[in-house]
């Protein structure tokens, strides 16, 4: 594998209209539009997931070789218990076989791994899986890839809340409350990307996204490509973030 420098230049030179001083340092995205991009084919919902699959992996490795350092993808909200259980169990299956098979191809593009959710609520199968995958790819610094799982914005805050209080704060300001969020010691999201054009945050990182670009694409995930993500950057990179200043 080459040096992450060439690689950097590589998807750049693909791609001259990005700048590489200002790409996001922190993508998070809500992966939206599998059932639909399966229904409008007259497939199950499941055959939607599966095709997922084939853009998270684009998108960690474009990424990677761009050098953003942390990307955050909605794999499975608190909500996403009220589907009927076959739709549940296959989609931890298909976590879980995601996780095995591609685990070296992770490890040879450099990524970390982490999950923020509330994890020890998952099937047991799964939480297995992300520690062993989690434990290989320790050692990582390409990519952080930030798995939410079994996540809840409010939830998270909350969490934050009462392991502050158990931790014995008495008084919290905000960087206190950011050090106890499952993203403690990461940067805030730059960009928040959502797929499938709804107009809504669906309790993702409700606290982390207070000054994230949104960019909204009709674009169903199975169908979110590399020149999609390069044209979300692309697109971010032509606001302008002004933080409330002028
Ligand atoms: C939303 O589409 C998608 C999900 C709830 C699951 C996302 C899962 C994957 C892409 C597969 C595996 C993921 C990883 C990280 C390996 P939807 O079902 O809500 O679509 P709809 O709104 O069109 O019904």
């Amino acid at each position: 594998m080459p040096p992450l420098q060439e690689q950097k230049s590589g998807v750049l030179s693909e791609e001259p209209s990005l700048d590489p001083q200002r790409l996001p340092r922190h993508i998070a995205v809500i992966m939206d539009g599998n059932g639909r991009w399966a229904q409008e084919r007259h497939l199950p919902r499941l055959a939607g997931h599966r095709a997922g699959v084939e853009s998270v992996r684009e998108a960690v490795r474009t990424c990677a070789r761009l050098g953003i350092p942390v990307l955050t993808l909605y794999a499975f909200s608190t909500e996403n218990w009220k589907r009927p259980p076959e739709e549940i169990q296959e989609l931890m299956r298909l976590l879980g076989y995601v996780l095995d098979r591609e685990v070296e191809e992770l490890h040879a593009n450099g990524v970390r791994l982490k999950t923020i959710g509330r994890i020890a609520e998952l099937p047991e199968f799964v939480q297995t899986k992300l520690r062993a995958a989690a434990e290989r790819l320790k050692d990582n610094s390409a990519l952080l890839l930030n798995l939410a799982l079994n996540y809840g914005g409010r939830q998270e805050i909350l969490d934050a809340v009462c392991a502050a209080r158990d931790a014995g704060l008495e008084t919290l300001d905000e960087a206190a409350l950011s050090r106890h969020l499952y993203t403690a010691g990461l940067p805030d999201p730059d960009l928040l990307i959502r797929t499938s054009g709804e107009m809504r945050l669906s309790n993702f990182l409700l606290w982390q996204i207070a000054y994230a670009e949104l960019y909204v694409t009709p674009v169903h995930w199975p169908d979110f490509r590399r020149k999609d993500l390069l044209e979300a950057i692309a697109q971010y990179q032509r606001r302008c973030r002004r933080f409330g200043g002028v």
